[in-house]
């Protein structure tokens, strides 16, 4: 809750824009980064600030917006015509009573630390904004300051002289002050301008012809600050928020081989000791337990994967639930619905859906399992296949525990294969088969006596 002596905190994120820069078909704040909108980041940082509401401007595709976050707690806000960042925020203050604080966001700078944030808040300047020093100040608005420093106003590269063209200080966009305040200077702000729009940043100015203070904090960390107009930018801080990832999983006792090769897209909770081997990418929400061990090549997405188990390279593991002590892989593909116990094993070229497998069990070479449950203890020999879709229907597969299934079996479902049963090598099971017996269904070897072979004349 909002601090009682504090005035109200109302944060506008400006998502109207559509884009264009970036060449798609999705509005701009909807491009992914680490798998999630740029807009869920921001929304991410701004319901940590604890504010009072929280008020999002579209533009034409609000809908899209809407769909893509869950925002229910939020105020949203159209801005029917794209005139500029002044005008839309404009757009958000008439919900927004005149002493409360304002805080603007943008949709497109979604890595803005929660820390820069309050430094921004904790001060009483009439205007203050986030500032940096970017290695290249192409197409941000330049900070303007007077021989003793005191920030003038902010102008953009496009009205640019060359000198001011050359300042290394910029806007990040990122500013706080007072509705009422905001309000006053947006009705005085023109559009007379290289691009005909309305600008936020021309507050400064007009609020430094008032006599008040102004203010640029600087933020060291320019990557943070980073605006993606356009895919290069988008993909560059798409590095640095995979580099922030890996960072915070080391930092929580995750060793990650190399953090330049590691991808997060989604939630990952980790637990001690975990490795994370190179080229490792976790999507969804991804558990990994203490001591798991993720090998080289693997995609893990929306499972979880209990204590003391490995997977081995060039494994993909999805929506799937892997126990203790496994080891997976290498080259398994472990598709939806895969529950296993402890200590199972799954070797390479193994294919497993919709099935769950008991503590134990080993399916170690060349097998596609679906729709099936397996018991404890079994052996699955190499080349076993469940035949578990005749065309139009998917039927079940039950083998019971202890079950020893000889290799290049083909199980035709519905079939269930009882306790301690053994199967012999290249049958084709089509009845169910008998607890503690060998069943197997192959042609008899036969010898033919007297036999020549052909010879060439
Ligand atoms: C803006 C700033 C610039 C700053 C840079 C930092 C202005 C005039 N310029 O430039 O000083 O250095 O950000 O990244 O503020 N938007 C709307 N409605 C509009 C226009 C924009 O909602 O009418 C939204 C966009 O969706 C975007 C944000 O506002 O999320 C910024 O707009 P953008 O066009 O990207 O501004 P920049 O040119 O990057
Ligand atoms: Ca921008």
């Amino acid at each position: 809750m909002p601090q009682s002596n504090k005035p109200p905190l109302h944060i506008i994120i400006l998502a109207a824009g559509h884009g264009k820069r970036m060449e798609s078909d999705l509005p701009k704040v909807l491009m992914p980064l680490g798998g999630r909108p740029m807009l869920a980041h921001v929304l991410e940082v701004a319901r940590s600030l604890q504010a009072d509401a929280i008020h999002v401007v579209y533009g034409i595709e609000g809908d899209m917006l809407k769909d893509a976050c869950d925002g229910a707690d939020l105020s949203w806000v159209q801005q029917a015509e794209r005139l500029g960042t002044g005008h839309a925020v404009l757009q958000a203050l008439p919900e927004i009573p005149d002493a409360s604080r304002v805080l603007v966001l943008f949709g497109d700078t979604p890595l803005v630390p929660a820390e820069a944030l309050d430094a921004l808040l904790g001060t009483d300047a009439a205007v203050n904004f986030l500032s940096m020093h970017p290695i290249d100040p192409t197409g941000y608005g330049r900070v303007l300051r007077d021989d003793r420093g005191q920030v003038q106003g902010i102008v953009e590269q496009k009205d640019a002289t060359t000198k001011q063209a050359a300042i290394a200080e910029v806007n990040t966009g990122i500013l706080t002050a007072r509705a009422g305040a905001l309000r006053g200077w947006l009705d005085r702000v023109g559009n007379n301008n290289a691009q005909g729009e309305y600008y936020l940043t021309d507050v400064i100015a007009l609020a430094v012809e008032e006599g008040l203070e102004v203010r640029a904090t600087l933020v060291e960390d320019a990557d943070l600050l980073a605006g993606a107009n356009d895919r290069w930018q988008l993909a560059q801080l798409e590095r640095r928020y995979q580099l922030r990832e890996a960072e915070r999983l080391c930092r929580a006792g995750v060793t990650v081989m190399d953090p330049h090769r590691l991808d997060v897209r989604g939630r990952v909770q980790t637990g001690r000791d975990v490795v994370l081997d190179v080229n490792v990418v976790l999507e969804g929400e991804v558990v990994l337990k203490d001591g798991v061990r993720i090998g080289p090549n693997c995609l893990i997405r929306d499972a979880e994967i209990q204590s003391g188990s490995q997977v081995l390279a060039n494994t993909v593991i999805e929506q799937a639930r892997i126990g203790e002590r496994c080891r997976i892989g290498p080259f398994a593909r472990i598709r939806p619905g895969t529950e296993t116990g402890s200590e199972v094993a799954i070797g390479n070229f193994v294919e497993t859906k919709k099935s769950r497998i008991g503590t134990g069990s080993k399916l170690n070479h060349l097998s596609y399992v679906g729709d099936t449950q397996i018991g404890a203890r079994v052996n699955v020999g190499a080349g076993t296949i469940t035949c578990n879709y005749d065309g139009a229907a998917k039927h079940e597969t039950i083998v019971g525990d202890d079950v020893f299934i000889g290799s290049n079996t083909a199980l035709v479902a519905p079939v269930t294969v009882a306790d301690g049963a053994t199967i012999g090598a290249g049958s084709t099971i089509t009845r169910d088969a008998p607890a503690g017996k060998l069943t197997l269904s192959r042609a008899r070897q036969e010898t033919v006596e007297g036999w020549k072979r052909p010879k060439k004349t």
